[in-house]
C-alpha cells in the first residue's frame, strides 16, 4: 500500500493536538514526566484527551492492569491493580460500559460478574500463553484421572476451562484458596511455576498442569544474581508466575499489587522487579525517590493494548465480550467462590 495513503487514514481519524488538548492534559503530564520522555507527549495527550472527554459521555468506566503503559495506566484509567483487584472492582462498579484494558481473561471475568453491563476489550487479540495452554475439554480428562479431586484454576484462563473448575484463584490468593479446602490433594492448573510456589507454602498434595507464562519463565536465577552482583543494596521482588530457582532468589514474592504494596511499605533504596516491563514504569511514578533497576520482558498481548485502540474502542463501542450464557453460569460460580474468600494475599 503506498506510503502517502496510509498516512492519510491515520491523521484523517487521529484526534489533534490543540493548545487546549495540552492544558487539559498538563497535570496528567506532571504526574508520569519521569517516565514518559516530553518529545512522546504530544504523541499522546490528543488521545488521552478525547478518551477522557468520551469516556464521561459513554458514562464508562476504564480498568487497566499493573502492566499497561503509563500513558494508559496514569493517563486514562479510573480504576488499576492486580488480576483480583480488577475483578473486585469489576464486581462493584455501577455504571453501565467498562473497557477492560488488560488482556481476554480480564475482561472475560469481568463480563461474567456484570453479566448485564457492556464489557469491552479494545484488541481481541490480547490473549495469554496461560490461558491458551489448556481447554475446557483438558480439564475435563483431568477429573476422570483424579475423580473427587478439586480443581483450582489460576484466572489467567478461558470461562470455558473456569466453567470446568471448583474455584479460581490469583497470584495474590493462590495459597489461601488451596488451603481453603477441604481436601489433602488439589488439581491446580494452569501454571506449573505458581503451583510449585504454592506446593511450597502447604502441606497438600498439588497435582500440576504445564503451563507458563511466555514473560515470566525467560527469567532465570543467574540473570539475578548477576544483578544482585552490580547493585549491592538491591531488593529484588518476583512474581509466582517465575521459575523456582528464580523466586529462590528473590527477596520477596507476590502478585502485581502485592509488589507494589511491598515496595510502598519498605521503601528501598533500589528496586528489581522480576515481571513485565511496564510495571516498573508505573510504580516509579508514584516513588520517584527509588531506583528501578529494569530487566524488562514484555507481554506481547498487554502491549496490543493502546491509546488509539482505547479510543476506537469507546467510539464503536468495540469488542463487547460476549459469554455462552451456559459456560458462564459455571465459570461465574468459580470465581464468585474465590470473591467469597475474601481479600487474602500469598504472604
Ligand atoms: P497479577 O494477578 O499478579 O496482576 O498477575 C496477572 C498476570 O497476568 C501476571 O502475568
Ligand atoms: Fe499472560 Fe504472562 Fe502476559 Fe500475564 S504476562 S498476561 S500471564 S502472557
Amino acid at each position: 500500500m503506498p506510503i502517502d495513503m496510509l498516512d492519510k487514514s491515520t491523521t484523517d481519524t487521529a484526534p489533534a493536538l490543540t493548545p487546549e488538548v495540552l492544558r487539559e492534559t498538563a497535570a496528567i503530564y506532571e504526574k508520569v514526566r519521569h517516565v514518559i520522555p516530553e518529545i512522546e507527549w504530544p504523541v499522546h495527550a490528543p488521545y488521552v484527551a478525547a478518551i477522557q472527554r468520551l469516556k464521561v459521555e459513554r458514562k464508562a468506566i476504564i480498568l487497566a492492569h499493573n502492566y499497561q503503559t503509563p500513558e494508559i495506566f496514569h493517563g486514562i484509567a479510573d480504576l488499576t491493580g492486580d488480576s483480583l483487584a480488577l475483578a473486585r472492582e469489576a464486581a462493584g462498579t455501577d455504571v453501565q460500559t467498562i473497557v477492560l484494558c488488560g488482556v481476554h481473561f480480564m475482561a472475560e471475568t469481568a463480563k461474567l460478574l456484570n453479566p448485564s453491563k457492556t464489557v469491552l476489550i479494545p484488541d481481541l487479540e490480547a490473549g495469554c500463553s496461560l490461558a491458551s495452554s489448556i481447554t475446557g475439554a483438558d480439564v475435563r480428562l483431568l477429573k476422570e484421572r483424579y475423580p473427587g479431586v478439586p480443581v483450582v484454576t489460576y484466572v489467567n484462563t478461558s470461562a470455558e476451562v473456569k466453567a470446568e473448575s471448583d474455584i479460581c484463584c490469583t497470584s495474590a490468593n493462590a495459597v489461601s484458596v488451596v488451603e481453603s479446602l477441604d481436601s489433602d490433594q488439589v488439581i491446580f492448573i494452569p501454571d506449573e511455576f505458581l503451583g510449585r510456589y504454592v506446593a511450597g507454602q502447604t502441606s497438600k498434595k498439588i497435582i500440576l498442569w504445564k503451563g507458563h507464562c511466555e514473560v515470566h519463565e525467560k527469567f532465570t536465577a543467574g540473570d539475578l544474581r548477576g544483578y544482585r552482583e552490580q547493585f549491592k543494596d538491591i531488593m529484588v521482588l518476583a512474581h509466582p508466575e517465575c521459575p523456582p530457582d528464580v523466586l529462590a532468589e528473590a527477596d520477596y514474592v507476590g502478585s502485581t499489587s502485592g509488589m507494589i504494596n511491598e515496595v510502598g511499605s519498605r521503601r528501598p533504596r533500589r528496586v528489581l522487579m522480576v515481571t513485565e516491563c511496564s510495571m516498573s514504569d508505573n510504580v516509579a511514578v508514584e516513588f520517584p525517590q527509588i531506583e528501578f533497576i529494569r530487566p524488562c520482558n514484555l507481554c506481547p498481548h498487554m502491549k496490543k493494548i493502546t491509546l488509539p485502540k482505547v479510543l476506537d474502542s469507546l467510539q464503536s463501542m468495540k469488542h463487547a465480550v460476549e459469554i455462552d450464557p451456559l459456560v458462564a453460569e459455571r465459570a461465574r460460580q468459580s470465581v464468585r467462590r474465590m470473591l467469597a474468600l475474601g481479600k487474602q494475599s500469598t504472604r
